[in-house]
């Protein structure tokens, strides 16, 4: 094999090329993005550096395109060479442009044969949540049926058609900001109030005793690690609208579901949002790339920084080893 392989028409270095990956005795070198320096970066911080990583927190907006630079990127701490692998705790809001240049310099991480998680790829599937939607439905993961369009006459249509009540998202969600119940095409807003997307997913509430609830599970390394209840009056059950977070009973099967949906978009840290509808029937609601954990952490026992960077550097050891293994093994 050449010492370069061409990538849809791209010309990137073959992984096993590089110098760090090359060497798996070496100390894993970890760039933590992260938009702030919160509590879960500091303690993600903290826990790489447990494991014996050498981890770096960084913005994504301080990763610059150099097309003479060694790899065509410069970042801070790293400045040509690249780290072993890109957690993402998250990323900054912006313009368009700017999310799209971010984007795809994680992309551009990716094909560098970086180890990123989660991945451009699977974060764009869930940041888009009718995307989430169509992956999920293409897999065959229950969901609430769901349409997204782009005029309210469409959505009119929608509306009544159905003879029950609708939620209405904002495409990016916002921990439970911006959601309304639709009841008729009157509550439908006007286009300019919705970045001219109506997002409609069929209500599956059920209130038992007057309060909602939903299920959180979090899936990490290919299996669910953590889960919570969580109680409101309202039937938004967001943490940060308030509800309860509460210990939970393993469900089994809540937990296969919520893994079939992380492997539907392709996520490997992935916090997924269930409830069971009026019928008992398990429903996935949405699919978070990159979920906070405080109630979770309290509310299951798990520690969850250590969970997410043994799982990563899992992974990452495994890459290497396939790689130190020779081109077969890496195809396999
Ligand atoms: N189809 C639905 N039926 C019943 N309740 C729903 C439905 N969709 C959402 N909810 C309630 O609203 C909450 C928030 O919805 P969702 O998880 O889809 O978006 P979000 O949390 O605002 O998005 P993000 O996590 O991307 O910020 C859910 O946890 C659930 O309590
Ligand atoms: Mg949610």
């Amino acid at each position: 094999m050449s010492a370069e392989a061409s990538v849809t028409g791209v010309h990137v270095e073959a992984p096993s090329d590089r110098r760090r990956n090359g060497d798996p005795s070496s100390a894993p070198r970890i760039a933590l993005v992260t938009a702030d320096l919160d509590r879960h970066a500091r303690d993600l911080l903290r826990a790489f550096k447990a494991a014996g990583a050498s981890v770096k927190a960084i913005e994504l907006a301080d990763i610059a395109y150099d097309t003479e630079a060694r790899h065509g990127l410069t970042m801070p701490h790293f400045g040509e060479d690249l780290p072993d692998a890109v957690c993402v705790r998250t990323m900054d809001s912006g313009s368009f442009e700017q999310v799209t240049r971010r984007l795809g310099v994680l992309h551009a991480l990716s094909a560098l044969g970086v180890l990123v998680s989660n991945d451009a790829v699977s974060i764009e599937r869930c940041v888009d949540k009718s995307m989430t939607s169509f992956r999920l439905a293409r897999a065959g993961v229950p969901s609430p049926r769901s349409w997204a369009v782009e005029t309210r006459k469409e959505a009119e249509r929608i509306v009544a058609a159905e003879k029950a009540p609708l939620v209405l998202k904002p495409l990016f969600g916002a921990q439970g900001k911006g959601l309304r119940l639709i009841e008729s095409a009157g509550d439908l807003p006007a286009e300019e109030e919705i970045a001219g997307v109506y997002y409609l997913q069929r209500f599956a509430g059920s209130p038992a005793s007057g309060r909602y609830g939903d299920y959180r599970v979090l899936v990490s390394g290919g299996r669910a690690a953590a889960s919570m209840r969580r109680e409101a009056e309202h039937w938004i059950t967001n943490i940060k609208q308030g509800a309860s977070a509460m210990p939970t009973e393993p469900d089994v099967e809540l937990e296969a579901l919520a893994v079939a949906a992380t492997v539907a978009v392709g996520g490997s840290f992935c916090g997924v949002d269930l409830l069971r509808d009026a019928n008992g029937v398990a429903q996935v609601i949405e699919v978070n790339s990159m979920p906070a954990w405080t109630g979770l952490e309290k509310a299951s026992g798990v520690d969850i920084p250590a969970l997410r960077v043994r799982d990563l550097l899992a992974a990452l050891a495994a890459s290497r080893a396939r790689l130190a293994a020779g081109p077969l093994a890496s195809a396999g």
